[in-house]
């Protein structure tokens, strides 16, 4: 079966089975590997992508979910890595081990692309369900906070 998506803004037409997860498609097939894999049952958010901007766990998304869609993926995110997010993320050095930080960025962009200037509980209900076994949240908190307010060049 030939499935046909966009990644970061790239066409692909992809020979494998409709219900191949995502996260193995985005990792094997197209070998990007910024996309983790955390528990493999939407519970974790270490595969977290955007689907049509929109951040969804790569894990319980088939192939045949995506066809026609814009699959965004961590490397996609911006073209240097500069992305307001990335940029605060270093700023307040938020990653330990890092494992959980790509689904962290994808899943805070995505709230960002909807709410440019969340709350405290704005952050803490989209982030619920992006653990880090590395307990990062204070720091990661406070680089979405950097981001939104434009603050992180100043911190920089
Ligand atoms: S690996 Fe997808 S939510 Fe955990
Ligand atoms: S930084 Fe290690 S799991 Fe989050």
């Amino acid at each position: 079966m030939t499935i046909e998506f966009k990644i970061n803004g790239n066409a692909v037409a992809l020979d494998v089975p409709g219900d191949t997860p995502l996260l193995w498609a985005v990792r094997d097939e197209l070998d990007l590997k910024g996309t983790k894999f955390g528990c493999g049952i939407g519970m974790c958010g270490a595969c977290t992508v955007h689907i049509d901007g929109v951040a969804q766990r790569s894990c319980i998304t088939t192939v045949a979910m995506v066809v026609g869609k814009d699959v965004t993926t961590i490397e996609g995110l911006s073209e240097n890595g500069d992305h307001p997010l990335q940029q605060a993320w270093v700023a307040a050095q938020t990653p330990q081990c890092g494992y959980c930080q790509s689904g962290q960025i994808m899943q805070a962009a995505s709230l960002l692309a909807t709410n440019a200037a969340p709350t405290d509980a704005d952050i803490e209900t989209a982030m619920n369900g992006n653990l880090c076994r590395c307990m990062a949240y204070s720091r990661i908190k406070k680089a979405i906070k950097l981001a939104a307010t434009g603050e992180v060049t100043a911190n920089v």
